[in-house]
């Protein structure tokens, strides 16, 4: 239990999950962008939790989203590394977290970013999927080669 491990601590914010996926350590502010790029929405009847600006202490507020009945592979989380760089990953099996990973920043990220630049291939008529270089600062469209640094999670596509 991390942030509810201390003893004077009554009060379990958001319920542990049997199986399935919990993303610890996001930035807080950043739970919905991150159900966004993992393209869960609950429409498939999804049980989700999502606490937002929780205490913590390694970081200084923090959200976590846990998502009952699906185990999120490494792919699918990789992409978090853009918005949410210190999250965790825990794998829970039968209540106990089995596996747990820290996201790690792909190459490549496809389909999860629209470019903002308005004449860029991607962004007109012809479908064409986005795609972006991930740079130590930043992501940088294949097409046009527009670099974004700031506000990537403005670009999640919906
Ligand atoms: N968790 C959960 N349901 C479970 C088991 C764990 O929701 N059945 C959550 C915990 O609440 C915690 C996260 O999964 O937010 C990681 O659990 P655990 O590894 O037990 O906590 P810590 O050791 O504190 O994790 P870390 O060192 O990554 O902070
Ligand atoms: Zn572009």
């Amino acid at each position: 239990m991390s942030e509810e491990s201390t003893p004077d601590d009554h009060e379990l914010r958001v319920s542990k999950i049997r199986d399935g996926t919990v993303i610890d350590h996001v930035r807080g502010g950043q739970a919905l962008n991150v159900l966004a790029i993992v393209g869960i929405d609950g429409s498939e009847g999804e049980e989700v939790s999502v606490g937002m600006n929780v205490p913590s202490d390694r970081l200084a507020r923090k959200d976590i989203v846990k998502v009952e009945g699906r185990e999120l592979s490494q792919d699918e989380v990789d992409v978090l590394s853009l918005i949410a760089p210190d999250a965790t990953i825990n794998i829970v099996r039968e209540f106990e977290v089995e596996e747990k990973h820290r996201v790690e920043p792909p190459e490549t990220v496809e389909g999860v970013l629209s470019c903002p630049n308005p004449g860029c291939i991607t962004t007109g008529d012809e479908p064409v999927d986005s795609r972006f270089e991930v740079l130590e600062d930043g992501v940088r469209c294949d097409f046009c080669g527009t670099i974004v640094r700031e506000g990537i999670a403005d670009l999640i596509e919906t």
